[in-house]
């Protein structure tokens, strides 16, 4: 198994999950979902299902969703976003430390965390993961490179006109292409994140061209104050309260605390595939990008190990990055991709080739 996924690597979002939420049905009986964060699991519940079994290779991403979910239960939203570090109100450390210890966790996770939030005087810990830690010195790069000045006036424009002649006249300039060129691409990120296990690209297109498309595809959605994803990236931080992932969105949040009076909760440590057959019938599996780091007989074969065990009319999201599993088997699947469309059009991130597939009963 990858050995970069036994730590902890993700803190905040690097999938927007409003995808997910979007194909869920209402009230669906029995998600299971890759933990990452966690934030790619608590806005579910928005949707009320009975249960979701929440699956990670990762203790400490586990971990982190069990906090998401009791900060979520125990804490109003102002006071949920300032414990994690959102803006705009800050928590002093002692009040976090306060909050934290009322928690209701399992031992380990609470010692987990004990140590996490000590080694970091009890700051917020939503840019703690690996992952964000990379992003926050890509954003330092950019704006070495491009100009500090030039990425805030970005942040400043407050339409898509606006921002659109902002950027053909002052931004993708040689600083930018210089950075795209110099960190997007396997060898950086092998380097300074996933330590030789970054994705075998498969997909036919240069890194630059990739990245590149990818950038300007995010700055055609909306302002950029307003999608935290391209924050991350040109800022290392969230610093506008209108630019947050889908878990701090106010109706989420309210629906999700709400459902947790009656959504059950499991937590698996292990590949999402053997806990597949586990936990059968499924009506949603939210797979991440996890199939494009499938090799082998295991990228042919995986959705029809795991068909046996999802539910008459089931779905299935995939989100591939880089990398499309090669021959995989899809029979008994039909692709329902297109019925989603304009939720992939939105998708906040715009980093992923996106599938959905529903089981043919
Ligand atoms: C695949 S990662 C997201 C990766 C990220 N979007 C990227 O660009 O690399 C999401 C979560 O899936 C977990 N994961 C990876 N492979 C897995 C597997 N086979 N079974 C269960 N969880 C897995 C990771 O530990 C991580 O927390």
């Amino acid at each position: 198994m990858n050995a970069y996924f036994n730590e902890l690597n993700y803190s905040l979002a690097n999938e927007d999950t409003s995808l997910e939420v979007n194909v869920l049905p209402d009230q669906s009986k029995h998600v299971l979902v890759a933990a990452g964060s966690g934030s790619r699991v608590t806005p579910l519940l928005a949707k009320n299902p009975e249960h979701i079994t929440v699956v990670d290779l990762a203790k400490q991403q586990l971990y982190l969703t069990q906090l998401r979910v009791e900060t979520i239960r125990n804490f109003q939203r102002d006071e949920f976003l300032s414990f994690w570090g959102y803006p705009s109100r800050e928590m002093n450390p002692e009040t976090r430390k306060k909050y934290f210890m009322e928690l209701n966790l399992e031992a380990e996770a609470k010692e987990y965390f004990i140590n996490l939030f000590d080694s970091h005087n009890w700051q917020g810990i939503v840019y703690n993961g690996k992952w964000e830690k990379t992003f926050n010195f890509i954003s330092r790069v950019f704006q070495l490179l491009i100009g500090k000045n030039k990425i805030d006036q970005l942040f400043q424009c407050r339409n898509m006109e606006e921002q659109q002649q902002y950027l053909q006249s002052n931004f993708y300039g040689l600083g930018y292409r210089l950075t795209v060129g110099l960190l997007g691409n396997a060898k950086f990120f092998n380097t300074f994140l996933y330590k030789g296990h970054f994705v075998k690209k498969n997909m036919p297109i240069g890194y630059y061209d990739f990245y590149n498309s990818t950038f300007r595809k995010v700055l055609s959605l909306c302002p950029a104050r307003e999608n935290y994803f391209i924050n991350l990236i040109l800022r290392g931080t969230l610093d506008f309260p209108e630019g947050l992932p889908i878990e701090c969105d106010e109706d989420v949040f309210h629906k999700t605390k709400q459902a947790l009076n009656t959504t059950t909760i499991s937590y698996e440590l292990g590949n999402i595939l053997d806990v597949a057959q586990k936990v059968p019938p499924i009506d949603l599996i939210s797979f991440s990008d996890v199939p494009s780091y499938f090799s082998g007989d295991i990228e042919k074969s995986y959705l029809q190990k795991i068909r046996p065990y999802i539910a008459a009319d089931g779905l299935v999201t995939l989100r591939y990055y880089l990398r499309i599993p090669e021959n995989t088997d899809k029979n008994g699947f039909d692709d329902v991709t297109s019925d989603y469309a304009t939720a992939i059009a939105k998708e906040k991130t715009q980093s992923y080739n996106i599938e959905i597939l529903k089981k043919i009963a």
